[in-house]
């Protein structure tokens, strides 16, 4: 068995200056706002993790009946020799993958920003699919693409509707770049939610148990603790609506009282109002229209669209023209 390699693409204090960066831009600007990607330290992954076993939370459940129907068709019809997978590849989804790949697969990269969930990921994938060559690479990956190794012909997978969380801009830029490292007649694999009935959605980011209020207040302890921060968690309220006109789900954290916060590895001071709302996430719903129109734009086709039978998540297979 060959040993997983790892590399590491990221300098040991990046987490923390980016942090410092997104966080002196999004509280000093009007509205304030906190980028999604700082939810995830070890309380917010396991925070997800119970999100995504949650009776309201469809979008994991959809996506995993869609790639055990799908699998062995995106193998068919992509022959992939590489699985690179954005996203630490330490889900079942992954595995329903790469079971399906077996017959050309020779090589599974997967790229993270957590250098932890990284090495355990890619040590258990060395293990379980030995006649495979594990990378992992430590990165973001709206960064860090261009460094991406593997074998042609590679399919990217970009699973789990992660893809709805950045802005349109950011999208078109991400998507561009996934194009970028590819040669003409790669794939990607994007999984998408898509737009239904108001109420599902705003259920699934505002669940009954509360656990999606934990999930987003969480961001606030992540404050607390890597930039000494002051945050009373418990003054903030979750919010989740639908904004109809963007077609995405924005989840909010609402100050239940005027209050100062103090940063103090920044020497920031921010005051909320009592009632003052700070955006923490989007989460775009998509129509097959959207998401055929956004690859073509960055150079590929779109070539299958599965859903679930219920029709609320999809997985598009496109090719790098
Ligand atoms: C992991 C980004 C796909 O947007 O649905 C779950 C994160 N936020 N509940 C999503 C999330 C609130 C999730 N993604």
């Amino acid at each position: 068995m060959t040993e997983a390699v790892v590399d590491v693409h990221l300098p040991d204090d990046h987490a923390a200056r980016s942090l410092a960066a997104d966080v002196l831009t999004g509280l000093t600007a009007t509205p304030k706002s906190l980028p999604p990607k700082w939810f995830y330290d070890a309380r917010g992954s396991e925070l997800f993790e119970q999100i995504t076993r949650l009776p309201e939370y469809y979008p994991t459940r959809a996506e995993r009946e869609i790639l055990a129907t799908r699998a062995r068709e995106i193998a068919g019809e992509t022959g992939a020799h590489t699985l690179v997978e954005l996203g630490s590849g330490s889900s079942e989804k992954t595995r329903l993958l790469l079971d399906s790949l077996h017959e050309t697969l020779s090589q599974i990269v997967v790229l993270d920003v957590s250098e932890t969930a990284l090495r355990e990921a890619s040590a258990a994938l060395s293990a379980e699919y030995p006649k495979a060559q594990v990378n992992g690479v430590v990165g973001d990956f709206t960064e860090h693409l261009d460094l991406l190794p593997g074998e042609p012909a590679r399919l990217v997978a970009f699973l789990g509707g992660t893809i709805g969380n950045l802005l349109p801009v950011e999208r078109a830029r991400f998507l561009a770049s996934v194009r970028a490292v590819l040669k003409p007649g790669e794939w990607l694999l994007l999984g998408t939610d898509l737009v239904k009935d108001e109420a599902t959605v705003v259920a699934a980011y505002d669940d009954s148990a509360g656990v999606t209020a934990e999930f987003n207040r969480n961001v606030l302890h992540v404050l607390n603790r890597e930039l000494d921060a002051d945050f009373d968690v418990d003054a903030f309220e979750h919010v989740a609506l639908w904004d109809a006109e963007n077609e995405w789900i924005e989840m909010r954290l609402r100050s239940t009282r005027d209050q100062r916060v103090r940063i103090a590895a920044l020497d920031l001071d921010v005051s909320f109002a009592a009632g003052e709302e700070m955006r923490t996430e989007i989460s775009a719903k998509f129509r097959r229209e959207r998401v055929a129109e956004e690859l073509s734009t960055a150079g590929f086709v779109l070539t299958n669209w599965w859903t679930d039978a219920e029709g609320r998540f999809a997985l598009s297979l496109a090719k790098a023209e």
